[in-house]
């Protein structure tokens, strides 16, 4: 599969058969990701890291990767030390970041602003993450772990938990999921439902999502919960926050229904939403999951860069 060049914008743009190929790759990257193995693919390459918006995770694990491939990173991750502060407009900067890298990531408060940077840029732009809309990095390395934990990713009962209408992991989840098949049951607010669209968009895929605010009874038969974060950040209205803010709390107390196998899983950071007592039960997966973010994007940035193993 030849990816050189490519944008990775929406986790629509992929086949099955492309995640696939890329979770295999990814798969053997983990030894290189733990800094087990070492060879400079990316020696030479230069990676533009343009993070607008807040980021923990993302940001570093796409700077580990590129570090443990032998390549470099410039950029910034606070857009109030950049000429965005002068006026500067959002194409100014990508065409300044393409004459300087040979990759870009981007992640920005505006949703489809990742999209705009690749009409602005002739080297790859990733997406990571745009607003309330997508964040497909995300999704490969939450695919990534299912299908470690699960050995398969389709045939599963996965619960998707939270802010469903503001959280862009789990619009691209949902449409991934969908291609293969999962059995897939939403738990939200009622205020904070998964948007139509993406509901939509699983249902061309031939899956019907269940809809409800009952947690308890969703998780007793689930192999996977995904939690999410109230994303705060995106509410025009502090008191439409503060009605849903700790509506819902994973605790040992409502997993004693859960199966043995559950998995949780969370693209993090957490607040509120799970207890860290749940951290040291089997259940937990969140933290292994936000490693899995270097051997995924590893495979990305290698196949993106045409660097391969
Ligand atoms: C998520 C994000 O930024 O969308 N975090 C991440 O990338 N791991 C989730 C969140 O902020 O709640």
């Amino acid at each position: 599969m030849d990816f050189r060049g490519k944008d990775i914008i929406s986790i629509k743009d992929f086949s099955k058969e492309t995640i696939n190929y890329i979770l295999d790759y990814a798969q053997d990257l983990v030894p290189y990701a733990k800094g087990e193995k070492y060879k400079d693919i990316l020696n030479g390459k230069v990676l533009s890291s343009l993070f607008f918006e807040p980021s923990t995770r993302t940001r570093l694990s796409f700077e580990s990767s590129m570090n443990r491939l032998g390549g470099k990173v410039i950029g910034f991750s606070n857009p109030a030390a950049t000429s965005q502060m002068k006026g500067e407009s959002l194409a100014d900067t990508i065409r300044m970041a393409d004459s300087y890298s040979d990759v870009i990531v981007i992640r920005h408060s505006q949703e489809g602003a990742a999209r705009l940077a690749a009409e602005f840029a002739d080297v790859p732009v990733i997406n990571a993450g745009d607003g309330a809309g997508r964040h497909p990095t995300q999704c490969l390395l939450d695919l990534f772990t299912i299908k470690s934990e699960k050995k398969k990713i389709g045939k599963n009962k996965i619960v998707l938990l939270g802010d469903l209408k503001y959280g862009r992991t789990v619009h691209s989840l949902s449409y991934a999921l969908s291609v293969y098949k999962a059995e897939l049951s939403f738990v939200s607010p009622t205020s904070l439902k998964m948007p139509r669209e993406v509901i939509d968009e699983c249902r061309e895929l031939g899956v019907e999502p269940t809809q409800t605010s009952n947690l308890e009874k969703a998780i007793k038969d689930a192999d996977v919960l995904y939690v999410t974060r109230i994303q705060k950040e995106r509410f025009p209205d502090a008191e439409e926050y503060n009605k849903v803010v700790d509506s819902y709390k994973i605790n040992i107390e409502l997993l004693q229904n859960a199966k043995d196998d559950l998995i949780i899983m969370h693209p993090l950071p957490r607040v509120t939403e799970i207890d860290p007592e749940v951290d040291k039960t089997p259940h937990a997966l969140y933290f292994k999951q936000a490693f899995n973010g270097v051997p995924v994007r590893m495979a990305l940035l290698s196949l993106v860069l045409g660097g391969k193993l």
